[in-house]
């Protein structure tokens, strides 16, 4: 064989190799651009701040400009709360939480587990999704939940109707209390909010689109008849009872948008969707948890 045709076909064989290493290197991603929220509100008030400032008639224009009457769909929140006064699927789901943390939890172990002080589960779901120390990471109270029944040799699955239900029960320790994370202050806390920022305005799936594609740009409109809500506040009312699940843990529920757009959805408890959950929570920062809840 001749030496040139030699060299062409080395380049043949190699040109697609390093072709694939160059889109390993440089993924191509597009980005939504960052929204500037709240437009009004200063400092650190950008985030806890949310509350008061959506509970603001005043305020809930920012969108619908014009139509008072569509407002409210600016924060769903801003009618609703508090849940507890009907009864629905969510009150049945208290009642197996409790069952199945009284028996996880032998001697305070479990609430231990989980970081709860001296036993005491008032305010532990306000503070969640938190670092843990022991894992080097952040994690979600779901996460938490799965790990320590584990250790009590109990398989409680992040996203399964049992997990879901022990947290439903613990964060009902909750109910009225500010919903308070720190991701002010620069720790892993604070980088997995950044993460999830970023994750949140990341176009992906067949339809290209990012979460804020919707969340913000497209909120209190009508899609196949259910509405867009605003990132605020939905945090604190998750696990939600729905008609169509029982119980949905927020991961489910990310799945549940992500498939709606034929994007891959990800496990519950994956990274990218306890960061999303850290991004979520932040703009949640003084939403009272508002527990057990129904959505259809
Ligand atoms: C095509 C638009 C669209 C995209 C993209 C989308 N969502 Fe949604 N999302 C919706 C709609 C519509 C609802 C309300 C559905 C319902 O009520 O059944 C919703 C509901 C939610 C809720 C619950 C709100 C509530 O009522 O409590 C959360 C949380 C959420 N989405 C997060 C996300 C995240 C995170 C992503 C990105 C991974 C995402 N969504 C992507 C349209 C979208």
């Amino acid at each position: 064989m001749n030496s040139k045709l030699g060299w062409l076909l080395a380049l043949l064989l190699i040109a697609p190799i390093t072709n694939v290493m160059a889109q390993a290197e440089a993924p191509y991603r597009e980005f939504d651009p960052m929204e500037d929220y709240l437009p009004h509100v200063k400092g650190d008030l950008r985030l806890s701040g949310s509350y008061k400032h959506w509970k603001d008639p005043k305020n809930l224009d920012w969108r619908m400009a014009g139509n008072p009457d569509e407002n409210w769909k600016l924060n769903w929140k801003f009618m609703d709360p508090p849940f507890n006064a009907s009864v629905h699927g969510g009150h049945f789901a208290l009642d197996r939480g409790e069952t199945i943390f009284k028996e996880l939890n032998v001697k305070g172990r479990f609430a231990a587990c989980l970081g709860a002080r001296k036993g005491n589960l008032k305010g532990l779901r306000a503070a969640y999704p938190m670092y843990r120390p022991e894992l080097k990471q952040v994690a979600g109270l779901e996460e938490m939940i799965e790990r320590c029944a584990a250790k009590a040799g109990r398989v409680l699955q992040n996203g399964s109707y049992d997990n879901s239900a022990v947290s439903l029960y613990i964060a009902n320790q909750s109910v009225g209390m500010p919903i308070k994370i720190n991701v002010t202050s620069a720790g892993p806390l604070q980088a997995a909010y950044e993460r999830g920022r970023k994750l949140f305005h990341t176009r992906a799936g067949r339809f290209n689109l990012a979460c804020s594609s919707c969340h913000t740009y497209q909120i209190g409109l009508h899609l196949r008849g259910t509405v867009v809500t605003s990132p605020y506040g939905d945090v604190a009312h998750y696990p939600v009872y729905r008609t169509r699940y029982q119980l949905q843990s927020l991961h489910l529920r990310f799945a549940e948008c992500n498939l709606d757009t034929r994007t891959q959805p990800l496990l519950p408890g994956s990274r990218p969707y306890t960061d999303i959950e850290v991004f979520l929570t932040g703009l949640t920062n003084g939403y009272p948890v508002s527990v057990p809840s129904e959505r259809d």
